[in-house]
């Protein structure tokens, strides 16, 4: 009953051209499946154009990042209304985000209010590292970010949030988790704290994709699970062939 949904978040990659000759190879392979939402995340200054390419097209198009206020004297940001026009989808809360630039569950949870009061869907980024996997704290760290990242949303809102669920020790590692280790962190953790914070129909609603070293290869047996929704793809969805095959594993889920 959750259509799976696969993004690839190109992060800060691709030049002008490049951006447009990857959506040009993706566009007419994508527009055959069915059964499967799927969107591309390239970095803010190639959205316009890619917007146009992909407009009617089916295909979404999202951003990385964006700030939480409306407008102001914050140089360098983006704010919601300027996502909204060009994107449906926005990544908020990537772990690269919380590492590198200081990203707090504090500032992600305003980023996501501000991306459904301006009719963006966000995919909200949770995932352990490497240490406080060792350490045995992915539950309590997962958990936390999801009930932070969604905190003071009521369910109706929040059921249009996708989650992905990143461990960050698997991200661009080739080390993707298995399929039994994704499904029980989506199942026992992810999915198990929405209940808690917004009940079971909003809960069993929201879509959780996986994301870390998805790949054409391991794609079909993390989608096999029943609580994968879906994959964020770094690297892989750089390759048209790669990202095609990965879409069309989300469809042939069933
Ligand atoms: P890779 O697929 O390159 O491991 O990246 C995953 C990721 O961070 C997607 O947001």
């Amino acid at each position: 009953m959750r259509k799976p949904f696969v993004a690839g978040n190109w992060k800060m990659n691709k030049t002008g051209e490049e951006s447009r000759l990857l959506v040009a190879e993706l566009l007419p392979e994508l527009q055959k499946i069915s059964g499967v939402d799927c969107a591309v995340c390239p970095p803010f200054p190639y959205l316009v154009s890619l917007s146009n390419m992909l407009a009617g097209s089916g295909i979404g198009l999202g951003a990385q990042n964006m700030h939480w206020e409306a407008s102001g004297a914050y140089t360098g940001e983006v704010a919601p209304k300027m996502v909204a026009e060009f994107c449906q989808y926005v990544i908020l809360g990537h772990s690269e985000r919380r590492a590198y630039f200081g990203e707090t569950d504090e500032m992600i949870n305003k980023k996501v209010k501000a991306a459904l009061a301006n009719g963006i869907t966000p995919i909200m980024c949770v995932g352990e590292t490497l240490a406080e996997n060792e350490a045995g704290r992915t539950a309590e760290v997962v958990s936390r970010q999801t009930r932070l990242g969604l905190e003071g949303i009521p369910a109706g809102e929040a059921q249009k949030v996708v989650i992905a669920y990143e461990p960050v020790w698997a991200i661009g590692t080739g080390r993707a988790a298995t399929s039994e280790q994704a499904q029980a962190v989506h199942a026992n953790v992810v999915r198990t704290t929405l209940k808690e914070l917004l009940g079971e129909a909003a809960a069993q609603a929201i879509r959780i994709q996986y994301g870390g070293s998805v790949n054409a290869k391991n794609a079909a047996e993390l989608f096999a699970m029943p609580d994968i929704d879906g994959a964020l793809v770094g690297g892989a969805s750089l390759k048209a062939p790669d990202f095609v095959a990965i879409v069309q594993a989300a469809a042939a889920r069933g």
